[in-house]
Formats: structure tokens, C-alpha cells, sequence
């Protein structure tokens, strides 16, 4: 969760309460790939056919003061 503006959502995760893993850091394995639950991010956000949106945090930046992110299940 969260993130200054400009700050990387993996990196900064102390702020976070998303335990998401990480590893490649450029947006390529989707191993931080989690669900956007609240708030605007600007990179990589896909929105399923349900509405549900994922981001990759590795490569995602917060537009919005707050951005509430999980652990994708798969
Ligand atoms: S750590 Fe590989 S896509 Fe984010």
C-alpha cells in the first residue's frame, strides 16, 4: 500500500502493508504482479473482464495520495 509520488511501489514497501515479491524489477516475470484494491497508479495496470484491476508494482508509480495494493493470488 501506498508510496510517495515518484517513489517505486516495490522498493518503497516499507510504507506498504502488500507483501507483494519481486523479482525481476523491470516489469517482465510478474512475480509482484498484485491487485489495485484502492487508488490511481500510473504503469503497468491491466483491468480484467471483472472490473478487478492488477498492477506490477516493480514498474508502477502512485498517482493518488493512497493506493491500497495485495499480492495477486494467481
Ligand atoms: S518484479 Fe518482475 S514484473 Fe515486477
Amino acid at each position: 500500500m501506498g508510496g510517495r509520488d515518484g517513489e517505486d511501489l516495490a522498493r518503497g514497501r516499507r510504507g506498504l502493508r502488500s507483501r507483494a515479491p519481486y523479482d525481476c524489477r523491470v516489469g517482465t516475470c510478474r512475480t509482484c504482479e498484485s491487485r489495485l484494491l484502492f487508488g490511481e497508479v500510473d504503469g503497468a495496470v491491466t483491468t480484467l473482464a471483472d472490473g478487478e484491476r492488477r498492477v506490477l508494482p516493480c514498474v508502477s508509480y502512485p498517482r493518488s495520495d493512497l493506493v491500497v495494493i495485495e499480492p495477486s493470488p494467481g
